[in-house]
């Protein structure tokens, strides 16, 4: 088994590619690699462990007719042609579950750092303007006795609305099927998004990027919401139409943003940049070390099983595996 992995991921899975591969590629660059690296990295090998980062799309797939198995360090998979793949009778992986606490609790730093001008408020104190207590000074918003708005209630929409019992909150969650364990946990009720939107102090999105999903969250959904909500992202950029949170954000039609993804990333819109009432972070979801330890193991295992014809832990396409 020769395998390409386009970044140093920690040691943990790398070891283990190293115990179970015949040859285990690794690009040394700290830095997203270009189409064409990836495409000379995977030359000649079996498996590829890749990253969110990582545009695998049909050009890449077929640059190398060896390839049998794609791990995606990630849970999320929207930067993999699936079909693709699964039309080359290729194994595609992710991993999922290992970071649905670490996304959960993020999502939470998030909104409580919006709500309470958390990271303005560091600003302020750090550039000396701290003069002694004030009775109007940054005054945010209140968590308990308001209503949370979850859209997407899988293992991360979950965990997160789980949680929302410790502050005392209401429950809406938008989502295809029925969630029992929230309605009986925490007393959810699922809704429609348009009455999610409209009822929601709170809107934190838990949804895999997909057509469906794409720009799910335009001005005219965010002129639904209440004009002192606030929205959370940490999920996938394009879920939001940026240009127009931006809009929303600048005409005050709601109390602020807290994101941890962006459309076009690594790019962040300048306006968002300039604006008090956003909290922005660098795509840190995941980003514990136990979670990325777990993350890594997990990944080389899906690898190592896939290439061995066995059953890896979690596969997107088991349809290959059934062929
Ligand atoms: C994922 O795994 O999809 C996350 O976005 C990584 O942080």
């Amino acid at each position: 088994m020769k395998v390409f992995v386009t970044r140093r991921i920690p040691e943990e899975g790398l070891k283990l590619l190293e115990r179970e591969c015949e040859e285990v590629e690794v690009f040394e660059h700290d830095r997203i690699p270009s189409k064409d690296e990836i495409k000379r990295g995977l030359k000649g090998k079996d498996g590829l462990l890749c990253l969110l980062t990582d545009r695998i799309d049909r050009d890449v797939i077929s640059s190398n007719p060896k390839l049998r198995a794609i791990s995606n360090y990630a849970a999320g998979y929207d930067n993999i042609d699936v079909d693709f793949a699964t039309e080359r009778g290729i194994v595609v992986t992710n991993t999922p579950d290992v970071l649905t606490e670490a996304t959960a609790e993020l999502a939470w730093a998030l909104l409580l750092a919006v709500s309470r001008r958390i990271v303005e408020g560091d600003r302020f104190t750090r550039e000396g303007r701290f003069r002694g207590w004030s009775p109007t000074l940054l005054l945010g918003k209140e968590l308990s006795g308001k209503t949370l708005g979850v859209i997407g209630a899988g293992r991360i929409g979950t965990a997160f609305a789980l949680k929302a019992r410790c502050f005392g909150m209401k429950v809406l969650y938008y989502n295809r099927s029925r969630n029992e364990v929230l309605e009986s946990r925490v007393g959810a009720r699922k809704v429609d998004l348009e009455n999610l939107l409209r009822e929601s102090d709170f809107v934190s999105i838990h949804l895999p990027l997909t057509k469906e999903t794409h720009h799910l969250i335009d001005y005219r959904k965010l002129c639904m919401m209440k004009r002192d909500a606030v929205i959370i992202n940490t999920a996938r950029g394009a879920i939001i139409k940026e240009r127009d949170l931006i809009r929303a954000l600048r005409e005050r039609r709601i109390f602020g943003a807290g994101l941890d993804v962006y459309e076009n990333e690594p790019e962040v819109a300048e306006e968002l940049k300039e604006m008090e009432n956003v909290v922005l972070l660098p795509h840190i979801g995941s980003a514990t070390l136990e979670t990325r330890t777990k993350m890594s193991l997990l990944a080389a295992e899906n690898l190592v099983k896939a290439l061995r014809g066995e059953v890896p832990k979690y596969c997107v396409n088991p349809q290959v595996l059934k062929g």
